[in-house]
């Protein structure tokens, strides 16, 4: 009998989930919007009826299910089965393990969704066969995760990694966690999506292209539109993604200062952009990076599992 394994990928606008073989492959993946307002019931219940709609449509039974394993944006408490904090679901103490537990009767894993990523990664993507790696991931927030020595660090509280929540701007903008100027309020998607939508409300980008790939609808303008624009030499959009690629390498540098692992695979929507983004990004990080001279450096790489990284991962967690 093949064995499965089921990740479940909580993020701030859906949830991911999907069935992944003993090889990492994902056999069957599907997503529902996330929704907040009725708590950890709710979210498990979604969680739930996404996961059986995957188990009828590859008609995989439950018996074939050894594990479960879920990520969150926040801390995810492994002790208790707590999420303790989540600053863009708004959400604290929501005891999403003992519930997920009381339906599947199997055993669930739980950490952070940035970890889970970049275990996935490490397993199956770009980290493949190294002994350090660093992820970060561009989406909502930013979420980092660390593999020290072929483990996931995860800190003395199950928070570590937190890189969306450095400063990279004294009294910035203000971010959900409390703090002003943190990275992720520039460099994650929301940060690149509210500097295009300033930018589009100027003298000059009223006339963006971004105005018309939008449709005339504001709500429509997404990390993807941005970078299209500037490719096809959007002045605006040329200028918001030079701003947003200098944030992205502040942070980016600081990271590989401090921890200087042998690959940093950067993730999440934004990644998409591919080359548009790693190249300039790559050249900004040489000029900054305190080892700009040094023989062995990080090597900088697009997550080559994509969104799928957090799923895998958060499938094939061992604890
Ligand atoms: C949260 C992290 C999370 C990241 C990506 C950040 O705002 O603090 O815990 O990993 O967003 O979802």
């Amino acid at each position: 009998m093949v064995i499965y394994c089921v990740g479940i990928d909580l993020g701030g606008t859906t949830i991911k989930a999907g069935i992944v073989d003993e090889d990492y492959r994902i056999v069957k993946s599907g997503a529902v919007p996330t929704v907040t307002d009725r708590g950890a019931q709710g979210l498990v219940g979604d969680m739930k009826e996404l996961v059986s709609s995957l188990l009828e449509e590859t008609g995989i039974s439950m018996e074939e299910i050894a594990s479960v394993g879920l990520g969150v944006p926040g801390t995810a408490n492994k002790k208790t089965g707590v999420m303790e904090y989540a600053n863009n679901l708004n959400m604290k103490d929501e005891p999403l393990i003992p519930l997920l537990k009381r339906y599947f009767k199997k055993p669930v894993s739980f950490t952070n969704d940035a970890n889970a990523a970049a275990w996935g990664e490490y397993l199956a993507g770009c980290g493949k066969g190294y002994a350090s790696m660093v992820m970060v991931t561009l989406g909502t927030g930013i979420g980092g995760g660390m593999i020290l020595d072929g483990k996931l660090y995860e800190g003395c509280n199950f928070a570590a990694g937190e890189f969306g929540h450095f400063v990279i701007q004294y009294d910035g903008e203000i971010c959900n966690c409390g703090r002003r100027g943190c990275f992720e309020t520039y460099a994650s998607a929301t940060g690149l999506r509210r500097m295009a939508l300033k930018a589009m409300k100027e003298e000059e980008g009223r006339r963006s292209l971004l105005w018309s790939l939008c449709g005339q609808d504001e709500d429509k303008v997404d990390g993807q539109k941005i970078f299209e624009a500037a490719r096809r030499g959007d002045l605006t959009a040329e200028s918001v993604v030079e701003r947003y690629l200098y944030y992205l390498s502040v942070g980016i540098t600081d990271i590989i200062n401090i921890f200087q692992p042998e690959v940093l695979c950067i993730g999440g929507g934004v990644s998409r952009a591919k080359d548009q983004l790693l190249e300039p990004l790559k050249r900004l990080v040489d000029q900054q990076v305190y080892t700009r001279d040094s023989a062995v450096k990080t090597e900088i790489v697009i997550a080559s599992l994509g969104n799928d990284a957090g799923i895998i991962g958060a499938a094939m967690l061992d604890d």
